[in-house]
């Protein structure tokens, strides 16, 4: 069986941005855990980049600070010995500043793996790469890692995509969707190419719909200014959902080999039925939280924590997407996500359809459908739910129950986050959990003419208060086929 841990070649990874939230609640603690369980090499170094002056010594407090606070348990021993791979240098991104310093740092170190993690805004993608560039700090085993959103909207993903491509060849390039990274979304290839049971049942033929559902309890905390620019549509459905419904709807790939599993999700991309206006406006629901109660207390409104009344910027999306395959036609993806819902949890639910012929007399009870629910989180698992006969004597008793696969319960390990494994992954050269170019472009394709849509259309998002689970519409949505959305959710 492949090790647990296996140990990566040494490494230099440059992190610019390194003083921001990204790398104190995720890089820091992520980079922790692995050199914890030994997978990090004792020639692999970590250089933290950003603006501020600071010292190594004022770094590696900033470091010791995210990992105990983003840690349970730490080792003191293992974090001094982590903190000692970091050092500090202050890069300004846009200007001159630190280059030649930077430059100097990695001279003599072409042989190993040059990974450079831009942990800032989207807006400096470009200009970092062009002076990764101009100052020639590639090299055959450089690689460059970026975060989503990667653009706007379709032509701003390919600017970006071309800015970046000038510098880095296309499979040094690591698209991060961190939501690949959990690992029960990898299980989801588990489950499906792992098992013989399911594949012959995934189809139009057997399966009735599929829901797919991402919900916060959270509001957009402290950052209402960039999500203001976005909204649910570009910060969680063009890239998250869409990587879940690909996986889900996908073909078989020949491997595990990343072209080949991207080049499946690719086509399920491009196979989504492209809504025009009549369209979206019945298969999609934009809704904003109002006020209302969330995680126990009173909470604002969307607008009153913007301080801004006239935003008609989306907080919650519902969509009846269609993939037209022979697979999947006819069968809808209810998709929604939003802020401020009555409960933080991520699931994919399969509903099969209804047996085609009862044996049984109508006092046995009703024949529930069964239904596969993934539980990406809190709790991860896996459920199928089941018709059985109620235990016991008299008459015949049908009765759905699950057959549940808690992962805490079945296995005692420590759950990874999602980090962990992609860092490594991006050292290694893995690029199967990151999206590709064309990736990211397709799924544009699909959400540029909704977001057109919804400015054509001219309707305002509808207001739902915090702590429900959406406006009223979204639950029209699905209702109106005569299906509901699985509410077992908490
Ligand atoms: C991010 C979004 O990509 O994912 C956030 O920008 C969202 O708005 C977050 O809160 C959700 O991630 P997770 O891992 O907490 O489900």
């Amino acid at each position: 069986m492949v090790a647990r841990v296996i140990e990566v070649d040494p490494f230099d990874l440059i992190v610019f941005g390194a003083t921001g939230d990204l790398a104190h609640r995720k890089l820091l603690p992520a980079l922790y855990h692995r050199d914890l369980d030994g997978q990090i090499p004792e020639d692999a170094r970590i250089i933290a980049c950003s603006r501020r002056d600071m010292s190594d010594e004022q770094y590696r407090a900033f470091a010791d600070e995210a990992v105990r606070e983003h840690v349970d348990d730490v080792e003191a021993p293992a974090l001094e010995r982590f903190l000692a791979r970091l050092s500090y240098l202050a890069v300004d991104a846009a200007g001159t500043r630190g280059w030649p310093e930077l430059a100097e740092r990695l001279e003599g170190r072409e042989d190993v793996v040059r990974a450079f993690y831009l942990a800032v805004s989207p807006d400096f993608f470009g200009t970092i790469c062009k002076r990764i560039g101009e100052h020639d700090l590639t090299t055959d085993l450089a690689r460059v890692v970026i975060e989503k959103p990667i653009g706007k909207d379709g032509a701003s993903a390919r600017a970006l995509n071309a800015a970046i491509g000038e510098v880095f060849r296309e499979d040094q390039i690591f698209r991060i969707d961190h939501y690949l990274g959990k690992e029960t979304v990898q299980n989801l290839m588990a489950l499906r190419f792992a098992n013989a049971l399911f594949e012959p049942l995934w189809n139009a033929a057997h399966i009735d719909h599929v829901q797919i559902t991402v919900a916060e309890s959270l509001g957009v905390e402290g950052r209402a200014g960039y999500y203001d620019t976005a909204g649910a549509m570009r910060d969680m459905v063009q890239n998250h959902i869409l990587q879940l419904l690909c996986l889900v709807a996908m073909e078989p790939p020949e491997s595990m080999d990343a072209d080949s599993v991207r080049d499946e999700k690719l086509k399920v991309l491009k196979a989504l039925k492209q809504m025009d206006a009549e369209m979206a406006s019945k298969a999609t629901v934009r809704g904003q939280y109002r006020a209302g109660a969330s995680a126990g207390g009173a909470v604002r409104g969307y607008l009153e924590e913007l301080d801004d009344p006239t935003s008609q910027t989306e907080t919650f999306v519902a969509i009846k997407a269609e993939i037209a395959n022979w697979r999947w036609a006819n069968v809808p993806f209810y998709l929604r996500t939003g802020k401020r819902l009555a409960a933080r949890v991520s699931e994919i639910v399969v509903q099969f359809r209804p047996i085609p012929h009862s044996i049984f007399e109508t006092e046995a009870g009703a024949i529930s459908s069964n239904r596969l629910v993934i539980r990406l989180q809190p709790d991860e698992g896996v459920r199928m739910q089941i018709m059985i006969k109620d235990p016991g004597p008299g008459g015949m008793r049908l009765r759905q129950v699950p057959l549940d696969m808690s992962f805490a319960t079945a296995f005692k390990v420590r759950n990874p986050d999602a980090y962990e494994r992609l860092i490594m992954d991006v050292i290694r050269g893995n690029q199967t959990l990151f999206m590709r170019r064309d990736e990211v472009e397709a799924a544009w394709a699909w959400v540029d003419p909704i977001l057109e849509d919804w400015a054509t259309l001219k309707d305002l998002p509808k207001g739902y208060t915090s702590g429900t689970w959406g406006p009223s519409a979204a639950i029209a949505l699905i209702e109106r086929d005569g299906r509901t959305w699985f509410e077992d959710l908490i």
